[in-house]
């Protein structure tokens, strides 16, 4: 499927969308990993919570944002799910989910710029993002979209690491390491606290925090954050 969204990228997405497609093209020489057993909300298997803060999903019009190859997006139509909507940016990694899950029903696979594609999205009842577009998108852009989009009563559920000790809060420039390539990529990052007050400014309420630390201490921290959208 092409791009399902005309017009130029914002600067953020053109540059991560560069590149997550470059990662695709780099595992495309490897066979994929097998599937999840368990919904990791971490990059460390076990820490943390799982599923299960998704709440009952039976009937459920799902959007994971920055899906990636779709692991997480595949387990859920077992769950009972009316729709899974995976979306990510880089149409390569859109295009391994779309081969990888064929055999599994309930769930579309779309190329774009999470905010832009939101707004072609049925109202949802679940959103939900993993290092995903809430993490590499301007919360000015992806939270408005989200709480458009989400049923009165719905629930954004994501996570993304807390800033390194020293790490300043914000908008921040990394580079991914690709076959001795350093392809830029932007991302946002923030405490407990900021986070709150940006989900609150945009009308989120019942919103709580899970801090999952590093094995053996590293330097990461991150949070799995959950909000609604209030029922009025
Ligand atoms: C660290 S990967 C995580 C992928 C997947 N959630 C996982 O856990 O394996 C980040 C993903 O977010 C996607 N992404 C970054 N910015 C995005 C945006 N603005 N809209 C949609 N997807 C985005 C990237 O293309 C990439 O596939």
């Amino acid at each position: 499927m092409a791009r399902c969204v005309a017009g130029p990228l914002p600067v953020d997405a053109a540059s991560n969308a560069t590149a997550w497609n470059a990662v695709a093209l780099d595992e495309a020489t490897s066979p994929p990993p097998d599937g999840l057993t368990r919904f990791e909300w971490t990059g460390w298997p076990g820490r943390g919570p799982g599923l299960e803060i998704l709440g009952d999903l039976t009937g459920a019009r799902v959007a994971e944002l920055g899906c990636g190859t779709g692991e997480h997006a595949a387990l859920l139509p077992r769950h009972g799910t009316r729709q899974v909507y995976g979306v990510d940016v880089a149409d390569a990694r859109i295009q391994q989910a779309r081969r990888r899950w064929r055999h599994v029903p309930g769930i579309m696979w779309l190329s774009g710029d999470a905010p832009a594609v939101l707004g072609g999205l049925p109202p949802l009842d679940v959103c939900y993002s993993i290092y995903g577009a809430l993490w590499y998108a301007a919360p000015a852009r992806v939270l408005p979209a989200i709480h458009a989009r989400l049923m009165p009563g719905g629930l954004l559920a994501f996570s993304a690491n807390a800033p390194r000790a020293g790490e300043p809060s914000g908008q921040r420039a990394d580079n991914l390491a690709i076959n001795g390539m350093r392809l830029p990529v932007i991302y946002y990052t923030h405490t407990a606290e900021e986070w709150r007050q940006l989900l609150l400014a945009q009308g989120f309420t019942d919103i709580s925090f899970v801090h999952v630390t590093a094995p053996q201490s590293g330097p990461y921290k991150t949070l799995v954050v959950t909000a609604r959208r209030p029922h009025n």
